[in-house]
């Protein structure tokens, strides 16, 4: 993962615990509406792929259990990690996008509400993304990936040469100069490996995208209501579809892309979709960028531009993210896809303690703020989300306190604790598992491996019933608290 070149190292510090008297006389613990959704407090637990579905995206045990650990610890709402909105096989992610996952889903609701004697409301976050493929070698992107054409014919002046013999010809040349044959396109495939872009018009699944995608999101909303969720998160953040809708680099010539009117067009008319489908009952808000943090990308006017028209169109929460992109992702090894948090928008995303003069923790707080600034002052009271290194009381009660944002989400600090909320609310944060921010959980997202965490992946293995990795080295859950 990129890190900024300066390197100071910034350990975590939580600050002051407060006692119990104190907690409950805080912001943090105090209620909260999310439009039609009540939460018991102001902490929100954001969506996190743990990688515990199965091979076809249902719910498992082992993701039951995950959940179940998380709600334990009682925070105000936690949000389902990115699922899938499209019936097609999707690698271990979970998905929502036929009636099949609709039972075990049910399971994984009715799990949270007993597991949080129903403290703890619980929404899933709907996602949809598009084709990426690995790196591929240079043997295989030559001798079969690359569309032969005219163009690389007359670049290595062998307009007569079969297609085999230009293929051949491509990959014998030194790396540098057969590069220089191939177009930006072809020469990033190569590079990266191929991935599909929401501007890419000569597809036509890409072109129909507009036209696809509010019923697919209309329908796992529905789902999600079906089976018991308290409401759903949209993904319009990071490197996916939607994102890259609003994203300031989106040119689409069809009137979803350029300026920012076209570029909010579909994400507003999915909400509408949405809202149509699960009424005005059901929570419905959607997660998005405050930056996009890479050159040309979206900047925080954009994002408070987005924000005020998702609020007039009646979202009910509005939770921010930043960075998190493909345009700037580290080069894979070959077998290997590309991975959006692996550049400097990868950073500003799941920011670690080794860092710049900034420091990792609470880069997204100055656009957020901006942001529900821009709202407020327009007369829109939608609830705004904050996350971003969040892991002290005194921290999230400030940022509650300063208006920066009206609920705190605590995504690593919850993985690595799950009972913060509980043991903050109880006076017992002198208890707190505080985590490191070495992202060691972020590495095992990023090769797709069961996500646990440092601090207590290797403790009581052998503790009975305890769920272990396949290996047996892992413990999939956090350690059991007893206030
Ligand atoms: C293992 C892991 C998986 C994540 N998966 C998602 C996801 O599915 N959807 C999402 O919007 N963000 C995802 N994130 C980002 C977090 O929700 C959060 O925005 C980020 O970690 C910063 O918050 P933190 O500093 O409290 O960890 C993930 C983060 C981690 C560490
Ligand atoms: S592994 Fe644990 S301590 Fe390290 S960053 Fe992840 S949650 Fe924090």
């Amino acid at each position: 993962m990129w890190r900024p070149p300066e390197r100071i190292e910034h350990p975590p510090r939580p600050g002051r615990w407060p006692d119990a008297q104190e907690a409950a006389a805080s912001l943090l613990f105090q209620p909260v509406a999310l439009g039609p959704l009540a939460l018991a407090q102001r902490t929100w637990v954001p969506a996190m792929v743990p990688w515990r579905a199965s091979p076809e995206g249902f719910v498992t045990p082992r993701v039951l259990a995950w959940y179940e650990r998380l709600a334990r610890g009682r925070p105000g709402a936690i949000v389902v990690e990115a699922t899938g909105i499209r019936d097609v096989p999707s690698g271990p992610l979970l998905r929502i996008g036929h009636d099949r996952f609709v039972p075990g889903l049910a399971e994984l609701a009715a799990t949270v509400r007993r597991a949080s004697e129903g403290q703890t409301r619980l929404l899933i976050q709907v996602i949809d993304f598009l084709a990426i493929r690995r790196r591929p070698t240079p043997e295989k992107f030559f001798l079969s990936h690359l569309a032969v054409t005219d163009r690389h014919r007359q670049a290595l002046g062998a307009r007569d040469w079969p297609e085999e013999a230009v293929r051949r010809r491509l990959l014998e040349m030194p790396a540098a100069e057969a590069e220089a044959v191939l177009d930006e396109r072809e020469r990033e495939t190569l590079r990266m490996g191929y991935r599909e872009r929401v501007t890419d018009m000569h597809l036509p699944h890409v072109r129909d995208l507009p036209r696809v995608l509010p019923g697919l999101f209309a329908e796992a909303a529905r789902r999600a209501r079906e089976a018991g969720f308290d409401g759903v998160e949209l993904h319009y953040a990071h490197a996916y579809t939607m994102a890259s809708f609003l994203s300031a680099r989106n040119d689409r010539p069809d009137g979803y892309g350029g300026p920012p009117g076209n570029r909010v067009r579909l994400p507003l008319e999915v909400h509408a979709r949405v809202r149509e489908r699960v009424g005005r009952d059901f929570a419905v808000g959607c997660r998005f960028l405050a930056e996009e943090c890479i050159p040309g990308g979206g900047t925080v006017e954009d994002a408070a531009w987005f924000a005020a028209r998702f609020a007039e169109a009646g979202m009910d929460f509005l939770s921010t993210s930043r960075g998190g992109r493909f345009e700037d992702a580290a080069q894979p090894k070959p077998g290997a896809a590309a991975y959006p948090y692996t550049g400097p928008s990868g950073y500003e995303c799941m920011p670690q303690f080794i860092s710049d003069a900034r420091g990792p923790y609470g880069r997204n707080l100055d656009p957020t703020a901006r942001i529900r600034a821009g709202l407020r002052g327009a007369g829109h009271t939608t609830p705004v989300i904050v996350a971003g290194g969040i892991h002290g009381f005194e921290q999230a009660e400030s940022i509650l306190r300063r208006g920066e944002a009206d609920l705190v989400a605590l995504a690593r600090q919850a993985l690595a604790d799950p009972d913060w909320f509980l043991k903050v609310r109880l006076g017992r944060g002198d208890t707190v598992r505080v985590c490191a921010y070495t992202n060691y959980c972020e590495g095992l997202d990023q090769m797709h491996k069961a996500v646990t965490c440092r601090l207590w992946d290797r403790q009581a293995l052998d503790e009975p019933g305890a769920m272990l990795t396949e290996d047996g080295r892992r413990r999939l859950v956090a350690p059991a608290w007893t206030p």
